[in-house]
C-alpha cells in the first residue's frame, strides 16, 4: 500500500512538470502564432496594380503561421495555393484541438477558415480586375468613356439591339434603349432585356468573352514574339497529336478489357474499371452537363461548320522532335487515322481592331477569332424552356392547361406515386430537329442526350407542373388575394390570383425553376464538388449572405454595396469594395429591397419601409454589376467544363424495391440519344435516380476518360471509321478557339506556373504509396508525349509573371541550356487533369476552381432576376416563397447536424421528394443529393467510402 502511494507520488512528481512543460510550450507556440496574426494584419496585402504583382494564393510566413500552415510549406516551394493547408480547411485531422480558445473568432480553426476565405476574396477581386476581356467592348474598358473609367461603365452601345432586331422599336429604336412593359416581366426566349439598359447582353448568338489577354489567345498562330519564344514551332491544330494524347493520357486502364469492350458493351456481364471519387455521384456528373446546356453551346442545333477535317493519329514526338507514327505504333496506341470531324464554327476571323492601352501602348481590341454562344448565357433554364424560336417549338405545352408542360404517363405498369406526374412526350416528325435526335423526348436542348439528361429534364418538367398546380390551388382557394405580380404597364393595379393568365403562370414557373436550379447548383452541387468548410461557407454566403438572415447588418451591407459602392465613379469602389460588401450581403437578391435615407442609419432598422418600385428602372435593374464588361461566358470557362471523365462506362442499375442490389449493368453508350428515352421509359425516374444517386462518378484525373466516348459511334460524320474520339476532340476544339496552353492559362488567372512536369506530383504522399507511383508514371507519360527541349534563357515567354525577380524565360528558372520539359505546350485540359494535388474534397482542380471563382460569381452578379428583380412583382408571392423555402410548405430542417451545421433539407432533396416520392425511404439518410446515397458521411468532411447503416449489403462497398 505504502509502496503504491509512493509510486503514485513519484508519478505525480514526474507528470506535473512534464504537463506544465507541454502546456507552457503549447501556450508559447500559440502566443507566437497570435503575434504572427497581429503582425501579418498590420502588414496588409495591397491589391495588385499590375499582373506581375498578383496575389497567386501564396501568403507570407507570418500569415502562414497565424493560420496553421507549417513553415516548411511556405516560400513558394510549390506552385499550389496555400489556403488548403490552413487549420480546419480539410477533414477532422486538419482541425486543431487546442484547448484554450476564449475568443472563438480567434481560435485556430476559425483563423484557418477565415484566412482561406480572405485569400479567396483577394483572388476574386484581382480576377475581376485583371481577367475581363469582352470581344465587343474591350477598347472602352481600356480607355473609359469621358470621365468614366472603363471598369465603371454600365452601358455599352454594343449591347443595343440592332435595327433589324424584331424588338428594336420596342426598346427605343435609335434613341435611348430601355426595355419596358412585357419585355421586362419574364425571362425572354432569346435572353434579351435581362439587363434592361443593355438589351442584347447575354442573348442567344452573342460572342463568347475571354478571361485572358487577347494577345495570348491562339498560340498556334505564333503571332507574337512571346508566343514564339514560349512554344517554338511545336504547336499546331493537330500538334502534339490529339489522338495520341487521348490514347496515352486519357484512356482508362482495364483489368479485364474483354468485359469492357472499349466501353461499348456487348459482353454478357459488362464491366469497365474507372477511378472513382468517393464523395460525388453520377447524378452530379450529369447535373453539370445539364447546366452547361443551359449556359452555353458552340454548336448550332447540334451542327458545326460544314467543312470536315482530320483529327490526328498521325504523329508523335521523340528526342529528335516530331515524326510520323508507324503502322505498328498506330496499332499499339489504338488510335484511328480515318476519323474525321466537322470544323468549329468561327464568327470573326478578320484582323482585330487595335485599342489604346496605357502609356501610349496598343493592344488587340478583340481576340483574333471569335465564336458565338448559340444559347442564352443567362442561368434561365433555357435547356428546358428554349433559347430561340426554333428550340421553342420543341417545348410542348399541355393543351388542357397551357401553364403546364406536356407530360404523359408511359406504359410499363409502374405504380409509384410519382408516375402519375408523367414523362415528357417524344419529338415528332414535324418538330425542327437534327436527324440524330429522332426518338428522344421533346425538349429545347436535345444534343448529346443521355439517360441522366432525360432524368433531369423530366424531373424539372414535373417540378414546373407542381408549381402550376400550387398556383392553381391558390387561385381556387383565395381568388381575390394579391398574387404579388404586377404589370409594368399598369403598376398600381393589384393582380389577384384569379386574374393571372395561363401564360403568366407558365412564365412565373419558369422563373422559379431557374432560381431553384441556381440555388441547387450554388449551395448543394458546388458544396459537394468542393467538399470542405471553406467552400460551404463561401457558397452559402454568395447565396444567403454571411448572416443568413434579414437583419440590420445585412441590410446595411446591401445598402452600402448598392448606394455607396454601386453609385461611385471610383473604379475600386465599383469593383473591389462592391465585391467585398456583396460577400457580406449575399449576391442573390441584392437590390431586391430599397430603403430611403442614408447610412449609418435608421434607414435599415427593423421595420424600415422598403421603397422598391417596378416603375423605377434603377430599382428593377439596380442590383446588377458587370464590373465594366458585359456578361457572357469566356471560352476559357468552356475549357474547364470539359468534364467527360466524370461519366462511367457502365451504369449499375438498381430498383427502389431492393436498393442494396445491383440488378444489372448497363453500358452508358446504350443510353445515348434515343437509347436514353427507351431506358428511361423502361426503368422509370425513381429507379434511375437511385441508380445514379448511389454510384460514384469518375474522378477528374489522367487516364480516366470514358472509353465509350473515345469510340463514340457517329454515323452522321460519314467517316470511314464512323466513330469519334470525343476526348481528342476536346483538345482540338480548345485549339480551334485559341485557349492558351496550361502554364500561360494559369499565369493569366494569377496562378503560379509550373517549372516541370514533376511539379504535378503531390510530394506530401509517402514515397512508396501506390498513388505516388501512379502520379510518377503519369508524369513520365506527359514527358514522353509532350517532350523536352534545350532552353534559351534569353527568351522571355510571358509578360504577366516573374520568377526570381525576372519575367519568366524559356528556361523556367533552370540554368541556360538545360533540357526542360515542354510544360508550356501542355493543353489546358491535360494540365488540369494532371493536378493531382488539390485542396481537400475538391473534385475539380485549383486551376478550374479559379476560373469558377470569377464566372460563377458573375453569373449571379449580372442577372437581374437573381438580384434586384427577385421580387413578387415578377415571381409572385408564391414564387418568392418557393425559392426561399425550397417549396410551398415553408422551411423544413434536417433532423441532425451535418459537418457541425444545422441545415435546411436541401433544395434538390425537396424537389425529388415532390417529383419522385417513391424515393422517400432512400432519401431519409441523404443530406446532399450529390453525395453517394449509401455512403456514411462520417465526421467533419470525411471522404471515407463506408456504407451507412442499412447499406452494408450494397456490393459497391466491396469494390
Ligand atoms: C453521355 C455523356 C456525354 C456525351 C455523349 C457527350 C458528347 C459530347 C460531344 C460529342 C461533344 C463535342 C461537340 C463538338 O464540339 O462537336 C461534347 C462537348 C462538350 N461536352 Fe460532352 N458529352 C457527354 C457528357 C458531358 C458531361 C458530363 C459534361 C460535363 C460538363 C460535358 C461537357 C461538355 C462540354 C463543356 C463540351 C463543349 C461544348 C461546346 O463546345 O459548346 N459533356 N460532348
Amino acid at each position: 500500500m505504502a509502496r503504491r502511494a509512493l509510486l503514485s507520488l513519484l508519478g505525480i512528481a514526474v507528470a506535473v512538470p512534464a504537463v506544465a512543460l507541454v502546456v507552457s510550450r503549447t501556450a508559447r507556440e500559440e502566443l507566437s502564432s497570435l503575434t504572427s496574426c497581429y503582425r501579418s494584419y498590420t502588414d496588409k496585402r495591397r491589391i495588385a496594380t499590375t499582373p506581375t504583382e498578383r496575389f497567386r494564393g501564396k501568403v507570407i510566413p507570418l500569415t502562414a503561421r497565424c493560420r496553421g500552415l507549417p513553415d516548411s510549406s511556405v516560400e513558394g516551394a510549390s506552385p499550389w495555393v496555400d489556403w488548403a493547408g490552413y487549420w480546419g480547411t480539410s477533414d477532422s485531422a486538419s482541425r486543431s484541438s487546442f484547448w484554450f480558445e476564449p475568443v472563438e473568432r480567434l481560435s485556430r480553426n476559425q483563423r484557418g477558415i477565415d484566412g482561406a476565405l480572405i485569400d479567396l476574396e483577394y483572388q476574386r477581386i484581382e480576377l475581376l480586375k485583371f481577367n475581363l476581356f469582352d470581344n465587343y467592348t474591350f477598347p472602352e474598358y481600356l480607355s473609359g468613356r469621358g470621365s468614366t473609367p472603363g471598369r465603371s461603365l454600365k452601358e455599352w452601345p454594343a449591347m443595343r439591339l440592332a435595327s433589324d432586331h424584331p424588338q428594336y422599336a420596342e426598346v427605343g429604336g435609335d434613341g435611348e434603349q430601355l426595355c419596358t412593359g412585357d419585355l421586362i416581366r419574364h425571362r425572354t426566349v432569346t435572353g434579351i432585356c435581362n439587363d434592361i439598359r443593355n438589351p442584347l447582353m447575354g442573348s442567344t448568338n452573342t460572342l463568347f468573352a475571354r478571361n485572358v489577354q487577347f494577345e495570348e489567345t491562339f498560340p498556334e498562330l505564333g503571332e507574337t514574339e512571346l508566343v514564339r519564344n514560349r512554344h517554338g514551332d511545336r504547336l499546331g491544330l493537330l500538334r502534339p497529336d490529339p489522338q495520341v494524347i487521348s490514347r496515352e493520357l486519357f484512356t482508362r486502364q482495364q483489368s479485364d478489357p474483354a468485359r469492357c469492350n472499349n466501353g461499348l458493351g456487348g459482353a454478357t456481364d459488362p464491366d469497365c474499371d474507372y477511378v472513382k471519387a468517393p464523395f460525388f455521384n453520377v447524378l452530379a456528373a450529369i447535373w453539370i452537363q445539364f447546366m452547361t446546356h443551359d449556359w452555353f453551346s458552340h454548336l448550332d442545333e447540334g451542327q458545326n461548320a460544314a467543312e470536315m477535317m482530320e483529327v490526328g493519329c498521325a504523329t508523335r514526338r521523340d528526342a529528335q522532335g516530331e515524326r510520323a507514327l508507324t503502322p505498328d505504333e498506330v496499332t499499339r496506341v489504338g488510335c484511328r487515322p480515318g476519323d474525321r470531324v466537322d470544323r468549329a464554327i468561327i464568327a470573326q476571323a478578320d484582323a482585330p481592331p487595335q485599342a489604346d492601352g496605357p502609356n501610349g501602348t496598343k493592344q488587340l481590341g478583340r481576340a483574333r477569332r471569335t465564336t458565338r454562344n448559340t444559347n442564352t448565357a443567362w442561368w434561365d433554364a433555357s435547356q428546358l424552356y428554349g433559347y430561340s424560336a426554333r428550340s421553342l417549338q420543341r417545348v410542348k405545352r399541355d393543351p388542357a392547361d397551357p401553364a403546364k408542360l406536356l407530360m404523359a404517363p408511359v406504359a410499363g405498369g409502374r405504380s409509384g406515386e410519382g408516375e402519375r406526374l408523367g414523362y415528357l412526350p417524344l419529338l415528332t416528325a414535324s418538330d425542327p430537329i437534327h436527324p440524330a435526335w429522332a426518338g428522344q423526348e421533346a425538349t429545347a436542348f436535345p444534343d448529346n442526350w443521355n439517360v441522366g439528361l432525360s432524368f433531369y429534364h423530366n424531373v424539372f418538367a414535373r417540378e414546373h407542373n407542381l408549381i402550376v398546380d400550387e398556383f392553381r390551388r391558390r387561385q381556387q382557394a383565395t381568388p381575390d388575394e394579391d398574387s404579388g405580380l404586377r404589370n409594368p404597364a399598369a403598376p398600381d393595379q393589384m393582380i389577384r390570383y384569379k386574374d393571372v393568365s395561363a401564360e403568366e403562370i407558365f412564365q412565373v414557373a419558369r422563373l422559379v425553376v431557374a432560381a431553384e436550379i441556381a440555388k441547387i447548383h450554388t449551395i448543394e452541387w458546388t458544396t459537394q464538388l468542393l467538399y470542405d468548410e471553406v467552400l460551404y461557407l463561401g457558397m452559402n454566403a454568395n447565396w444567403h449572405g454571411l448572416f443568413r438572415t434579414d437583419n440590420r447588418i445585412s441590410r446595411a451591407l446591401e445598402k452600402l454595396t448598392l448606394d455607396v459602392f454601386g453609385q461611385s465613379r471610383d473604379e475600386a469602389d465599383q469593383t473591389l469594395w462592391y465585391s467585398v460588401a456583396a460577400s457580406g450581403a449575399g449576391i442573390f437578391g441584392l437590390g431586391s429591397r430599397r430603403y430611403a435615407g442614408e447610412l449609418p442609419y435608421r434607414s435599415v432598422k427593423e421595420g424600415a419601409q422598403d421603397i422598391w418600385s417596378i416603375t423605377n428602372p434603377d430599382h428593377v435593374n439596380g442590383g446588377v454589376n458587370h464590373f465594366g464588361s458585359p456578361f457572357n461566358f469566356p471560352e476559357e470557362f468552356v475549357t474547364v467544363y470539359r468534364l467527360h471523365p466524370l461519366v462511367p462506362d457502365i451504369l449499375e442499375f438498381r430498383d427502389v424495391a431492393d436498393p442494396n442490389a445491383i440488378q444489372r449493368k448497363i453500358p452508358t453508350v446504350s443510353t445515348f440519344r434515343a437509347g436514353a428515352t427507351a431506358a428511361m421509359r423502361e426503368g422509370g425516374l425513381a429507379d434511375w435516380a437511385l441508380t445514379m444517386g448511389r454510384q460514384r462518378l469518375g474522378a477528374l484525373t489522367l487516364q480516366n476518360h470514358p472509353m465509350f466516348l473515345q469510340n463514340l459511334p457517329m454515323p452522321r460524320l460519314r467517316s470511314t471509321t464512323g466513330k469519334l474520339d470525343v476526348p481528342a476532340l476536346d483538345l482540338i476544339r480548345d485549339r480551334e478557339r485559341g485557349v492558351p496552353r496550361f502554364n500561360e492559362f494559369r499565369r493569366q488567372y494569377g496562378l503560379t506556373s509550373l517549372r516541370s512536369f514533376d511539379d504535378f506530383i503531390d510530394k506530401r504522399l509517402p514515397a512508396d504509396s501506390p498513388e505516388r507511383a501512379r502520379q510518377e508514371s503519369l508524369v513520365l507519360k506527359l514527358r514522353e508525349v509532350y517532350g523536352q527541349h534545350v532552353c534559351d534563357d534569353s527568351k522571355q515567354i510571358t509578360a504577366v509573371q516573374e520568377l526570381n525577380g525576372r519575367l519568366i524565360t524559356d528556361c523556367l528558372g533552370h540554368p541556360d541550356g538545360t533540357l526542360v520539359d515542354n510544360v508550356e505546350d501542355l493543353d489546358t485540359v491535360v494540365g488540369w487533369l494532371a493536378e493531382f494535388r488539390r485542396p481537400h474534397g475538391f473534385a475539380i482542380s485549383e486551376t478550374q476552381f479559379t476560373v469558377f471563382i470569377l464566372n460563377a460569381s458573375r453569373r449571379l452578379f449580372s442577372d437581374r432576376f437573381f438580384t434586384s428583380s427577385f421580387r413578387p412583382e415578377f415571381y409572385s408571392h408564391l414564387g418568392i416563397d418557393w425559392g426561399n423555402s425550397n417549396g410551398p410548405t415553408g422551411k423544413v430542417m434536417e433532423g441532425g447536424l451535418a459537418n457541425d451545421h444545422q441545415d435546411e433539407v436541401s433544395p434538390f432533396k425537396r424537389v425529388l421528394l415532390r417529383t419522385t416520392p417513391e424515393l422517400a425511404e432512400e432519401l431519409k439518410s441523404v443530406v446532399n443529393v450529390f453525395d453517394p446515397w449509401a455512403r456514411d458521411r462520417g465526421t467533419y468532411y470525411s471522404l471515407q467510402w463506408k456504407p451507412r447503416p442499412g447499406a452494408e449489403a450494397d456490393p459497391a462497398f466491396r469494390q
